[in-house]
């Protein structure tokens, strides 16, 4: 990585604003999956360890630059206290009187967690003034945040591009995540097998455009592979297809075909007469080879056969590249396929990267997550870090 991180700037005694991606999933009040409290552990630690006045920002959420106690990051600084095993504060507002009070109090060493950034609409408007004044927390920046490292908003990119943090550094999870996404792409241990679902072709064209220059075999699965298979004229009955996309879908075939990278489509498929709705109702299936889809049949779900062969291609690759899911894994009749590819990824010897988002989700669900090199905390983030785009939340940072 190009970037300083929090190793190299004294922070001793300094105010270090640190950007975190603490947008957990939440039921009932409750954190349901702590994983990017976790994982920003680490910088949080070192700063306390090196003398620093702490003071963490998040979003949480979508509140629409209002208040809404449904996105207070409160639990978020229980938990996180937990964790660390000291007490961390929280300021009942952003840039207003208590947070100015609890920062101005912030001993060497102590944390301090600022409620939802978002509950001001400043934050993604990237408002100059909104930057300013949270600057006056800052010292040093730290932007921590994978996560939201694709939204140029004022806490991750713009009081850095204002000018308002002449020292913004990265933290250890962003410096991890670019180091094992930034490995797979740029020196990949080979064969460099990418496999990627999910039900639109159109959130992964870009990923496939960029990785059909780097890897030697691209793995299609989830919804989206019948727009693929349409395009090859192939009868899908009711499976989801991009109409729009099919024409792209062909050329995307083409220029698989031209670099010389194996592109393999499903070749079997787990089909029912409709979307399971609710999603995990237990509704009939069959399996199907891929030329014996039905007209009223809706694949929801790769093969068996797939399975398999995919699997294969898993096991015998030096590193894999994941972002999607291969079914509707929600259900559990439609599972499966998902399933094996991450027990595949499991069992091999290969370097995993499973992209942020559903993939991710599917994987801890399934309790194969510390069996994977990397889960990246990034849904968005990690899909336009695959697509070889510049996040504003990384580019804004000093470099070495
Ligand atoms: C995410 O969960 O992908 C990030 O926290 C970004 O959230 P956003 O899509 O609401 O900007």
């Amino acid at each position: 990585m190009n970037k300083k991180t929090i190793e190299s700037v004294n922070v001793s005694g300094k105010k270090c604003l640190v950007r975190c991606d603490f947008n957990v999933p939440m039921s009932g009040g409750e954190i349901t999956d702590d994983t990017r409290i976790r994982a920003a552990l680490p910088t949080v630690k070192y700063l306390m360890e090196h003398g620093a006045k702490v003071i963490l920002c998040s979003h949480l959420g979508r509140p629409k630059g209002e208040f809404n106690m449904k996105y207070s990051l409160k639990a978020v600084s229980v938990r996180l206290s937990e964790l660390l095993g000291k007490t961390v504060i929280f300021a009942n507002d952003v840039i207003g009187e208590d947070a100015k009070a609890k920062v101005a109090a912030l001993k060497n060493g102590e944390v301090l967690l600022l409620e939802n950034l978002r509950f001001h609409k400043e934050e993604e408007a990237n408002d100059k003034e909104f930057c300013r004044s949270l600057s006056e927390f800052c010292d040093i920046y730290v932007n921590d945040a994978f996560g939201t490292a694709h939204r140029a908003h004022a806490s991750t990119a713009g009081i850095v591009t204002y000018g308002f943090a002449p020292v913004a550094v990265a933290g250890f999870l962003i410096a991890k995540e670019l180091e094992c996404l930034g490995g797979a792409l740029e020196d990949p241990k080979r064969p460099f097998v990418a496999i990627l679902g999910g039900a639109k072709v159109s959130d992964k064209i870009g990923v496939i455009n960029n990785l059909i220059d780097k890897a030697d075999t691209i793995l299609i699965g989830g919804g989206m592979a019948y727009t693929f298979l349409s395009a090859q004229g192939k009868s899908i009955g009711k499976s989801l297809c991009e109409t729009d996309k099919i024409s792209l879908a062909k050329e995307l075939l083409e220029k698989a075909k031209e670099r010389k990278v194996k592109l393999l489509l499903p070749v079997d498929a787990k089909v029912a007469k409709a979307f399971p709705d609710p999603i995990d109702s237990d509704i009939p299936f069959k399996q199907v080879d891929i030329d014996a889809i039905g007209c009223d049949d809706m694949a929801l779900d790769i093969g068996d056969k797939t399975a398999e062969l995919y699997g294969k291609e898993l096991r015998s690759a030096g590193t894999v590249v994941w972002n999607g899911p291969m079914g509707v894994f929600e259900n559990k009749n439609f599972a499966t396929g998902t399933y094996r590819i991450a027990s595949a990824l499991a069992e091999g010897k290969c370097i995993s990267i499973v992209g942020g988002g559903d993939s991710a989700a599917a994987v801890q669900q399934m309790g194969l997550g510390d069996k994977m090199t990397h889960i990246s905390t990034g849904g968005g983030a990690s899909l336009e870090y695959l697509e070889g785009k510049v996040l504003p939340g990384i580019a804004c940072l000093n470099d070495l």
